[in-house]
């Protein structure tokens, strides 16, 4: 059995103060908006979830996406830090979200900062890229497969939409068809919802068609991702039987709606139910007064 955790939109806070000229930007839109929100997304509830899956020592934690707020240098900085002292590359695997990308980067790292937590481990090396393209990345671990996409990109304000692009695209298409092919269990993490429908436009997968056709024809067992910052669970006809698509919520978010509140998803994988691969997920969430509460899911049986 392997149990993977799978935490998104951190949306990590307190915000560092910002220089006036970083600001220019559509950062500006950003860094008032985080103002007038910035008592939803808490520190003090992302510690706590943290804690709490730790204490459930996964073997490996996805993160998908939206670490920062307005993508300022020091907030990479600050989420580095956080990444090191939280698990280390083995632990956590990280894909870049929207506000990662919220503007382009010139002479700035970026993602970059976490380039440890974005690349193919030894096992997953195999599979890499042969020209070199940072995504998608692959981690194996045994018999689970981790496919790492980016649809993170800089876009113009009031937008928050992504896109694979059609290189991306094909090569999820022939990594998903040779892992499948090897027998590996396929788990795809991606930021935005993957089904064309799942968010408005603005906010949407602006590619979602042609990777709803990738997962049809090439198949997967599981696909993570975050964004909307509420649990979701779709499921979907790819070519080798059905795909749970699993939405996780912000895990700072401070909701009254139980659909919305701070929370993550611990998945068990293993073999041995009706179908080559079994994975089960526990939804743990937190409410305003931190107690916690728990729902069960077979995905698959
Ligand atoms: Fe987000
Ligand atoms: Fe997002």
């Amino acid at each position: 059995m392997f149990t993977l955790g799978h935490l998104s939109d951190i949306h990590l806070a307190p915000l560092p103060r910002p220089a006036i000229h970083e600001l220019v930007s559509k950062r500006a839109l950003g860094y008032m908006n985080w103002r007038r929100r910035r008592m939803h997304h808490r520190r003090e509830v992302l510690d706590r979830l943290v804690e709490d899956l730790l204490a459930r020592s996964p073997d490996h934690i996805a993160m998908t996406g939206d670490l920062v707020n307005i993508a300022l240098p020091e907030e990479f900085r600050v989420v580095r830090r956080w990444l090191d002292e939280t698990g280390g590359p083995e632990t956590i695997t990280v894909i870049p979200g929207n506000h990662d990308a919220y503007v382009p980067f010139l002479r700035e790292p970026g993602i970059s900062k976490w380039a440890p937590y974005m690349a193919a481990n030894d096992e997953g090396l195999q599979f890499a890229d042969q020209h070199g393209h940072a995504f998608p990345f692959v981690r194996i671990f045994g018999e689970i497969a981790l496919i790492c996409l980016s649809s993170a990109r800089a876009t113009m304000p009031g937008m928050a939409s992504g896109r694979l692009g059609r290189r991306q695209m094909l090569r999820a298409a022939a990594l998903l068809e040779r892992l499948g092919e090897e027998g590996y269990c396929r788990v795809v993490l991606i930021h935005h919802p993957p089904l064309s429908g799942m968010t408005a436009w603005q906010r949407a997968l602006h590619d979602a068609r042609a990777f709803q056709k990738v997962l049809s024809d090439c198949g997967a067992e599981l696909v993570l991702h975050g964004h909307n910052h509420r649990v979701t669970m779709v499921r979907f006809h790819g070519k080798d039987g059905p795909i749970p698509i699993i939405g996780a919520p912000s895990a700072s978010l401070a909701s009254e709606d139980p659909l919305r509140s701070a929370g993550y998803n611990l998945f068990t994988i293993g073999k041995g139910g009706n179908r080559p691969w079994r994975i089960s997920m526990r939804s743990r969430s937190f409410d305003l007064e931190g107690q916690p509460s728990e729902i069960h899911h077979d995905l698959l049986p």
